[in-house]
């Protein structure tokens, strides 16, 4: 009873292994959780960029904490480009992506190098070092989105 009991628990949690991999019920719902991650990414980044525009004063804390924010959103978003069914949608992704899927992934690699990088700068709550960490990171929205983001 106690070995059916645990093989059963067993299948339980290879099963869960299992959906986790694949949590999208179909190509919408991935199309919808990546691009709710870019916009967390996209208001964290945004919030950055005014600061060190000097349209709102700088905030080292906040930097750090927007910093932090985008470190960890950063690896979201490429599961729902990868996984069986998310291919389409009726997102912006363009087709290019899943012709030369290598060059996607290592842009996507890339970018989540640099939100560290930009961790890691904003720890030291050195502004030349966060404005040259934060124009490297900012660099990688538009080297991917010209390539395979629509308008
Ligand atoms: C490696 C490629 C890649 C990188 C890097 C990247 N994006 Fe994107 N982004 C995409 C793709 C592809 C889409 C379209 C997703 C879709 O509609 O399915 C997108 C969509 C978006 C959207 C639209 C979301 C929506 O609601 O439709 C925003 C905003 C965005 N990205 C912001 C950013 C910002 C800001 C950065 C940089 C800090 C960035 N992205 C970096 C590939 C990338």
């Amino acid at each position: 009873m106690k070995k059916l009991l645990c093989t059963a628990l067993l299948a339980t949690l290879a099963s869960a292994a299992v959906s986790a991999a694949t949590a999208f019920t179909d190509a919408k719902d991935a199309v919808d959780y990546r691009q709710s991650a870019f916009t967390l990414i996209r208001h964290n980044t945004g919030d950055i960029g005014e600061m060190l525009q000097g349209k709102v004063p700088f905030d080292a804390k906040r930097v750090q904490q927007r910093a932090d924010a985008l470190a960890a959103v950063a690896p979201l978003p490429w599961p729902a480009f990868s996984t069986p069914g998310t291919q389409a949608g009726g997102g912006e992704a363009k087709a290019e992506i899943w012709a030369d899927f290598k060059d996607f992934t290592a842009k996507a690699d890339k970018f989540q190098l640099d939100a560290k990088a930009l961790q890691t700068a904003a720890q030291s709550g050195d502004q030349a070092k966060i404005k040259a960490a934060f124009a490297t990171f900012r660099g990688n929205c538009k080297a991917c989105h010209d390539k395979y983001k629509a308008d």
